[in-house]
Protein backbone atom coordinates (compact mmCIF):
# COMPACT_ATOMS: atom_id res chain seq x y z
CA UNK A 1 0.00 0.00 0.00
CA UNK A 2 1.26 3.84 -1.08
CA UNK A 3 2.32 5.29 2.12
CA UNK A 4 1.02 8.99 2.42
CA UNK A 5 2.98 11.58 4.53
CA UNK A 6 1.59 13.61 7.14
CA UNK A 7 -1.74 15.81 6.68
CA UNK A 8 -1.70 18.66 8.99
CA UNK A 9 -0.49 19.15 12.22
CA UNK A 10 -2.89 17.51 14.28
CA UNK A 11 -1.23 14.41 13.30
CA UNK A 12 -4.19 12.68 11.01
CA UNK A 13 -1.81 10.77 8.41
CA UNK A 14 -3.35 8.48 5.47
CA UNK A 15 -0.61 5.77 6.83
CA UNK A 16 -1.67 2.49 7.11
CA UNK A 17 -5.41 3.32 5.98
CA UNK A 18 -7.01 0.51 3.99
CA UNK A 19 -8.53 2.10 1.39
CA UNK A 20 -12.31 1.00 1.06
CA UNK A 21 -14.80 1.45 -1.86
CA UNK A 22 -17.40 4.29 -1.72
CA UNK A 23 -19.66 5.88 -4.65
CA UNK A 24 -17.11 7.85 -5.03
CA UNK A 25 -14.03 8.50 -7.38
CA UNK A 26 -10.54 10.74 -7.18
CA UNK A 27 -12.09 13.38 -9.43
CA UNK A 28 -14.85 13.97 -7.36
CA UNK A 29 -14.14 12.94 -4.00
CA UNK A 30 -16.00 12.22 -1.10
CA UNK A 31 -16.53 15.53 0.68
CA UNK A 32 -18.22 13.78 3.88
CA UNK A 33 -15.24 12.00 4.36
CA UNK A 34 -12.74 14.80 3.70
CA UNK A 35 -13.62 16.76 6.90
CA UNK A 36 -11.68 16.64 9.48
CA UNK A 37 -13.05 13.58 11.77
CA UNK A 38 -12.30 11.25 8.40
CA UNK A 39 -8.94 12.69 8.07
CA UNK A 40 -8.45 9.91 10.62
CA UNK A 41 -6.31 6.44 9.82
CA UNK A 42 -8.68 3.95 10.41
CA UNK A 43 -11.55 6.12 8.22
CA UNK A 44 -10.58 6.79 5.03
CA UNK A 45 -12.48 6.04 1.94
CA UNK A 46 -10.38 4.92 -1.05
CA UNK A 47 -10.99 8.10 -3.05
CA UNK A 48 -10.12 10.08 0.18
CA UNK A 49 -6.75 8.62 0.02
CA UNK A 50 -6.13 8.99 -3.35
CA UNK A 51 -7.19 12.40 -3.65
CA UNK A 52 -4.44 13.35 -0.52
CA UNK A 53 -2.20 11.33 -2.32
CA UNK A 54 -2.45 13.47 -5.59
CA UNK A 55 -2.32 16.30 -3.46
CA UNK A 56 1.25 15.93 -2.27
CA UNK A 57 1.94 16.51 -5.60
CA UNK A 58 0.21 20.28 -5.06
CA UNK A 59 1.21 20.75 -1.98
CA UNK A 60 4.26 23.33 -1.15
CA UNK A 61 5.48 21.50 1.50
CA UNK A 62 4.78 18.11 2.67
CA UNK A 63 1.92 19.18 5.05
CA UNK A 64 -1.59 19.60 3.19
CA UNK A 65 -3.35 22.03 5.00
CA UNK A 66 -6.76 22.48 5.87
CA UNK A 67 -6.43 25.47 3.93
CA UNK A 68 -5.99 23.76 0.67
CA UNK A 69 -9.05 21.78 0.99
CA UNK A 70 -12.53 23.46 -0.26
CA UNK A 71 -15.27 25.33 2.19
CA UNK A 72 -17.73 22.59 1.31
CA UNK A 73 -14.94 19.97 2.11
CA UNK A 74 -14.41 21.94 5.58
CA UNK A 75 -17.55 22.86 5.88
CA UNK A 76 -17.34 22.30 10.09
CA UNK A 77 -20.79 21.01 10.78
CA UNK A 78 -20.84 18.15 8.38
CA UNK A 79 -20.57 15.48 11.32
CA UNK A 80 -22.90 17.26 13.18
CA UNK A 81 -25.51 16.98 10.93
CA UNK A 82 -24.50 13.16 9.89
CA UNK A 83 -24.96 12.82 14.03
CA UNK A 84 -29.06 13.82 13.57
CA UNK A 85 -28.85 11.13 10.68
CA UNK A 86 -30.43 7.55 11.11
CA UNK A 87 -30.74 5.40 8.32
CA UNK A 88 -33.28 2.77 8.67
CA UNK A 89 -31.36 -0.80 7.33
CA UNK A 90 -34.45 -2.14 6.29
CA UNK A 91 -32.83 -4.98 4.94
CA UNK A 92 -33.38 -8.97 4.55
CA UNK A 93 -29.77 -10.23 5.25
CA UNK A 94 -27.00 -9.10 7.19
CA UNK A 95 -24.95 -9.02 3.56
CA UNK A 96 -27.31 -6.43 2.00
CA UNK A 97 -27.50 -4.36 5.73
CA UNK A 98 -23.90 -4.27 5.88
CA UNK A 99 -23.21 -2.77 2.13
CA UNK A 100 -25.36 -0.56 2.61
CA UNK A 101 -24.35 0.53 6.08
CA UNK A 102 -20.56 0.66 5.13
CA UNK A 103 -22.05 2.38 1.53
CA UNK A 104 -23.65 5.41 3.47
CA UNK A 105 -20.75 5.20 6.85
CA UNK A 106 -19.55 8.76 6.09
CA UNK A 107 -23.07 10.00 5.33
CA UNK A 108 -24.92 9.06 8.21
CA UNK A 109 -23.94 8.71 12.12
CA UNK A 110 -26.46 6.21 12.85
CA UNK A 111 -28.07 2.80 11.67
CA UNK A 112 -31.25 1.50 12.71
CA UNK A 113 -31.90 -2.31 12.96
CA UNK A 114 -35.26 -2.97 13.12
CA UNK A 115 -37.50 -6.05 13.39
CA UNK A 116 -36.77 -7.72 9.81
CA UNK A 117 -33.41 -8.23 10.23
CA UNK A 118 -33.11 -8.65 13.74
CA UNK A 119 -35.21 -11.13 13.64
CA UNK A 120 -33.49 -13.07 10.66
CA UNK A 121 -29.83 -12.35 11.79
CA UNK A 122 -30.13 -11.48 15.44
CA UNK A 123 -27.26 -10.28 17.37
CA UNK A 124 -24.56 -10.88 15.23
CA UNK A 125 -25.75 -8.07 12.54
CA UNK A 126 -25.73 -5.49 15.68
CA UNK A 127 -22.34 -6.19 16.10
CA UNK A 128 -21.41 -6.14 12.92
CA UNK A 129 -22.85 -2.69 11.94
CA UNK A 130 -21.08 -1.16 15.42
CA UNK A 131 -17.94 -2.63 13.31
CA UNK A 132 -18.67 -0.45 10.33
CA UNK A 133 -17.89 2.25 12.78
CA UNK A 134 -21.85 3.28 13.01
CA UNK A 135 -23.96 3.85 16.32
CA UNK A 136 -26.62 1.64 16.63
CA UNK A 137 -30.55 2.01 17.66
CA UNK A 138 -32.13 -0.96 17.68
CA UNK A 139 -35.88 -0.37 16.72
CA UNK A 140 -37.52 -3.34 18.51
CA UNK A 141 -40.56 -1.25 19.47
CA UNK A 142 -40.49 -3.51 22.43
CA UNK A 143 -44.84 -4.33 24.39
CA UNK A 144 -45.08 -6.93 26.28
CA UNK A 145 -45.35 -7.32 30.36
CA UNK A 146 -43.77 -5.11 32.62
CA UNK A 147 -40.63 -8.00 33.71
CA UNK A 148 -40.38 -8.94 29.96
CA UNK A 149 -39.52 -5.69 28.49
CA UNK A 150 -37.08 -4.96 31.43
CA UNK A 151 -35.29 -8.37 31.09
CA UNK A 152 -35.11 -7.26 27.05
CA UNK A 153 -33.85 -3.70 27.66
CA UNK A 154 -30.78 -5.14 29.68
CA UNK A 155 -30.39 -7.91 27.04
CA UNK A 156 -30.03 -5.04 24.38
CA UNK A 157 -27.99 -3.01 26.77
CA UNK A 158 -25.55 -5.86 26.60
CA UNK A 159 -25.13 -5.11 22.29
CA UNK A 160 -24.35 -1.68 23.08
CA UNK A 161 -26.72 0.00 21.44
CA UNK A 162 -27.56 3.52 22.21
CA UNK A 163 -30.98 3.60 21.34
CA UNK A 164 -33.64 1.37 22.01
CA UNK A 165 -37.52 1.69 21.13
CA UNK A 166 -40.57 0.13 23.28
CA UNK A 167 -44.41 1.09 23.01
CA UNK A 168 -45.19 4.07 25.45
CA UNK A 169 -49.03 3.03 25.14
CA UNK A 170 -47.41 -0.55 27.60
CA UNK A 171 -48.09 2.00 30.51
CA UNK A 172 -46.75 2.91 33.77
CA UNK A 173 -45.39 -0.03 34.84
CA UNK A 174 -43.82 -1.08 31.76
CA UNK A 175 -42.45 2.00 31.30
CA UNK A 176 -41.07 2.14 34.41
CA UNK A 177 -39.64 -1.68 34.21
CA UNK A 178 -37.96 -0.96 30.70
CA UNK A 179 -36.40 2.83 32.37
CA UNK A 180 -35.37 1.09 35.46
CA UNK A 181 -33.49 -1.57 33.32
CA UNK A 182 -31.83 0.67 31.18
CA UNK A 183 -28.02 2.40 31.80
CA UNK A 184 -26.98 5.60 31.09
CA UNK A 185 -25.25 4.81 27.80
CA UNK A 186 -28.65 3.18 26.65
CA UNK A 187 -31.55 6.54 25.26
CA UNK A 188 -34.71 4.40 26.06
CA UNK A 189 -37.03 6.18 23.55
CA UNK A 190 -40.79 5.72 23.49
CA UNK A 191 -42.57 5.36 20.75
CA UNK A 192 -46.11 8.03 20.71
CA UNK A 193 -48.68 6.96 17.36
CA UNK A 194 -46.74 5.42 14.68
CA UNK A 195 -46.31 7.68 11.77
CA UNK A 196 -47.75 5.09 9.57
CA UNK A 197 -50.79 5.96 11.50
CA UNK A 198 -53.42 8.09 10.82
CA UNK A 199 -57.11 8.78 12.68
CA UNK A 200 -58.95 6.11 11.04
CA UNK A 201 -56.38 3.80 12.67
CA UNK A 202 -56.55 5.26 15.89
CA UNK A 203 -60.55 4.59 15.86
CA UNK A 204 -59.88 0.89 14.17
CA UNK A 205 -58.26 -0.21 17.86
CA UNK A 206 -60.59 1.90 19.85
CA UNK A 207 -59.58 5.24 20.01
CA UNK A 208 -61.33 7.98 19.54
CA UNK A 209 -58.91 11.26 20.29
CA UNK A 210 -57.13 13.13 17.31
CA UNK A 211 -53.63 12.05 16.70
CA UNK A 212 -51.86 15.41 18.52
CA UNK A 213 -53.96 14.47 21.68
CA UNK A 214 -53.01 10.64 21.55
CA UNK A 215 -49.47 11.03 21.16
CA UNK A 216 -49.32 14.40 23.54
CA UNK A 217 -50.67 12.22 25.96
CA UNK A 218 -48.28 9.63 25.37
CA UNK A 219 -45.62 11.29 25.61
CA UNK A 220 -46.61 12.71 29.00
CA UNK A 221 -47.19 9.29 30.35
CA UNK A 222 -43.24 8.44 29.18
CA UNK A 223 -42.14 11.98 30.39
CA UNK A 224 -43.79 11.72 33.95
CA UNK A 225 -41.94 8.06 34.12
CA UNK A 226 -38.47 8.72 33.33
CA UNK A 227 -37.98 9.11 29.90
CA UNK A 228 -35.61 10.98 27.96
CA UNK A 229 -36.53 10.41 24.17
CA UNK A 230 -39.83 9.97 22.23
CA UNK A 231 -40.28 9.24 18.89
CA UNK A 232 -43.31 10.77 16.70
CA UNK A 233 -43.77 12.41 13.63
CA UNK A 234 -42.85 15.53 12.77
CA UNK A 235 -46.33 17.07 12.81
CA UNK A 236 -46.54 16.13 16.25
CA UNK A 237 -42.85 18.59 17.40
CA UNK A 238 -44.06 21.52 18.57
CA UNK A 239 -46.58 20.26 20.70
CA UNK A 240 -44.27 17.44 22.44
CA UNK A 241 -41.63 19.85 22.28
CA UNK A 242 -44.03 22.23 24.64
CA UNK A 243 -45.25 19.39 26.58
CA UNK A 244 -41.12 18.00 27.42
CA UNK A 245 -39.01 20.92 26.97
CA UNK A 246 -35.53 21.08 25.26
CA UNK A 247 -34.12 18.05 27.32
CA UNK A 248 -36.21 15.29 25.74
CA UNK A 249 -34.68 14.04 22.39
CA UNK A 250 -37.03 13.89 19.78
CA UNK A 251 -36.52 11.42 16.41
CA UNK A 252 -38.59 11.60 13.54
CA UNK A 253 -39.24 9.08 10.90
CA UNK A 254 -41.64 9.48 8.16
CA UNK A 255 -38.88 11.59 6.46
CA UNK A 256 -39.94 12.56 2.51
CA UNK A 257 -38.79 14.82 0.06
CA UNK A 258 -41.49 13.88 -2.66
CA UNK A 259 -44.97 12.78 -3.12
CA UNK A 260 -43.90 8.81 -3.16
CA UNK A 261 -44.51 8.22 0.76
CA UNK A 262 -44.89 4.18 0.54
CA UNK A 263 -47.06 3.60 3.52
CA UNK A 264 -46.10 6.80 5.91
CA UNK A 265 -49.38 8.91 6.19
CA UNK A 266 -47.74 11.44 8.34
CA UNK A 267 -44.24 12.80 6.61
CA UNK A 268 -42.46 16.17 6.28
CA UNK A 269 -39.00 17.35 4.78
CA UNK A 270 -36.00 16.87 6.24
CA UNK A 271 -35.41 20.68 6.53
CA UNK A 272 -38.95 20.88 8.12
CA UNK A 273 -38.71 18.50 10.67
CA UNK A 274 -35.46 20.32 11.78
CA UNK A 275 -36.66 23.46 11.73
CA UNK A 276 -39.69 22.02 13.59
CA UNK A 277 -37.39 20.76 16.46
CA UNK A 278 -36.23 17.39 15.87
CA UNK A 279 -33.12 15.97 17.40
CA UNK A 280 -32.68 13.21 14.90
CA UNK A 281 -34.40 12.20 11.89
CA UNK A 282 -34.73 8.34 10.90
CA UNK A 283 -35.42 7.61 6.76
CA UNK A 284 -35.14 4.26 5.59
CA UNK A 285 -36.61 3.76 2.04
CA UNK A 286 -35.87 6.81 0.08
CA UNK A 287 -32.44 6.21 0.63
CA UNK A 288 -31.73 2.80 1.30
CA UNK A 289 -33.85 2.01 -2.17
CA UNK A 290 -32.25 4.67 -4.14
CA UNK A 291 -30.49 4.05 -7.36
CA UNK A 292 -27.52 5.30 -5.26
CA UNK A 293 -27.74 5.14 -1.75
CA UNK A 294 -24.59 7.35 -1.11
CA UNK A 295 -25.86 10.02 -3.00
CA UNK A 296 -29.56 9.83 -2.09
CA UNK A 297 -28.03 10.37 1.49
CA UNK A 298 -25.48 12.95 0.51
CA UNK A 299 -28.51 14.93 -1.34
CA UNK A 300 -30.57 14.60 2.15
CA UNK A 301 -27.48 15.99 4.26
CA UNK A 302 -27.45 19.10 2.01
CA UNK A 303 -31.12 19.79 2.60
CA UNK A 304 -30.60 19.46 6.35
CA UNK A 305 -27.62 21.75 6.21
CA UNK A 306 -29.71 24.78 3.70
O1 LIG B 1 -38.53 3.66 4.86
P1 LIG B 1 -39.02 4.66 5.87
O2 LIG B 1 -38.30 6.00 5.77
O3 LIG B 1 -40.50 4.80 5.90
O4 LIG B 1 -38.56 4.04 7.26
C1 LIG B 1 -38.96 4.56 8.49
C2 LIG B 1 -38.41 3.69 9.58
O5 LIG B 1 -38.79 4.26 10.82
C3 LIG B 1 -38.95 2.28 9.55
O6 LIG B 1 -37.88 1.42 9.93
C4 LIG B 1 -40.03 2.26 10.62
O7 LIG B 1 -40.11 1.01 11.28
C5 LIG B 1 -39.52 3.33 11.59
N1 LIG B 1 -40.56 4.00 12.38
C6 LIG B 1 -41.62 4.67 11.81
N2 LIG B 1 -42.57 5.27 12.60
C7 LIG B 1 -42.46 5.24 13.93
C8 LIG B 1 -41.37 4.59 14.52
C9 LIG B 1 -40.43 3.98 13.71
O8 LIG B 1 -41.71 4.74 10.58
N3 LIG B 1 -43.33 5.87 14.69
Amino acid sequence: MRRARQLDSENYSTDDVTPVPCAHSSENPCATALTRDYLHPLRGCSSVVEHLLAKEDVASSSLVTRSSLSPQVLARDRRTTMDKLIVALDAETRAEAISLALALRHFAGWMKIGLQLFTFEGPDVVRAVRDTGARVFLDLKLHDIPSTVGAAVASAARLDVEMLTFHLLGGTEMIRAAIAAAPSSLLLLGVTVLTSADAATLRGVGIDDDLSRQAGRLAKLGIDNGVRGLVASAHELPLLRQLCGRDVKLIVPGIRAGRDVQDQKRTMTARDALAAGADYLVIGRPVTRAPDPAAAAQKLLEEMES
